[in-house]
């Protein structure tokens, strides 16, 4: 990639304070189009909240998001959808009462843009067909996407809310923990998936602690430690092991 692509997605000195907890400080990120980056670090480093103040679920108390070179202010996730950015949250959010359909389509049948062009003028029929596509894709056994998301295994909802992202995120995939609750299979057919929409040119932020699907996966690592970005690793210049040691603070120590 060179140096100057303006990126799909930056944030400049992102800090996020809950109360007395400083959850994110002076966090600089950015996501190239076609790129997939992997965002590790342990337990409470500050992955989820990076991800929810980058599609708007959160505020930050400090620093800039930039959209294609161009400073936002997201105020909620719907105004971050718009400008083409789906995320798959940790825990999920799906309406459990609602059936996969509905929660695949929820909000959008109204929508002018989008992947799918002109959704006004698309009947039920073919939007239920492009769900259907989607999760066959998946491998996912779904019996019907007539059925209600609360009657389903996690990991059939993990599939889910993956899906909807996929169909509908057309610049920048936001995915937390997006294979925590799969079986390997399940698992390998989302990293199929992610490879597919990155050659689209799609942005890909994948949290995870599969790490040896995000040193497959990911073009760079990016490791928080404490809130704090504290290394980038690029594809082929890093293994497990160092991935593991700056997860862990150690590799700060080695220096
Ligand atoms: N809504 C919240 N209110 C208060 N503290 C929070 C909230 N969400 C996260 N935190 C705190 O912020 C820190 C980072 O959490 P989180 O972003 O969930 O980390 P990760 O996803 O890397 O496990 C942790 O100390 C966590 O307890
Ligand atoms: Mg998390």
């Amino acid at each position: 990639m060179s140096d100057n692509v303006t990126p799909l997605l930056e944030a400049r000195g992102i800090t996020k304070a809950y109360g007395n907890v400083a959850a994110l400080t002076g966090v600089n990120f950015h996501l190239n189009s076609g790129e997939i980056v992997g965002l590790v670090g342990d337990n409470g480093a500050g992955k989820s909240t990076l991800v929810k103040t980058l599609c708007g679920a959160h505020q930050p108390t400090d620093g800039q998001i930039l959209i294609d070179g161009e400073e936002v202010t997201f105020s909620s996730p719907k105004e971050s959808r718009e400008r083409g950015i789906e995320v798959v949250y940790q825990d999920l959010a799906l309406a459990n009462e609602l059936s996969v359909a509905e929660n695949i389509f929820l909000g959008r049948e109204m929508k002018r843009s989008g992947v799918m062009g002109l959704l006004g003028a698309m009947d039920r029929k073919a939007m239920y067909a492009s769900a259907i596509e989607t999760l066959h894709s998946l491998a996912i056994e779904i019996k019907s996407v007539e059925t209600r998301c609360g009657l389903m295994s996690g990991g059939q909802r993990q599939a889910v809310a993956v899906a909807r992202a996929i169909m509908w995120g057309s610049k920048v995939l936001l995915l937390d923990e997006p294979t925590a609750a799969l079986a390997v299979v399940e698992s390998d057919k989302i990293a199929g998936l992610v490879t597919g929409v990155k050659e689209k040119g799609v942005g890909v932020i994948l949290v995870s602690h599969n790490l040896p699907q995000v040193h497959e996966l990911c073009d760079r690592v990016v490791v928080l430690l404490r809130g704090r970005v504290v290394t980038e690793l690029h594809r082929g210049e890093y293994n497990i092991d160092d991935m593991v040691s700056w997860i862990t603070g150690t590799a700060l120590h080695k220096k």
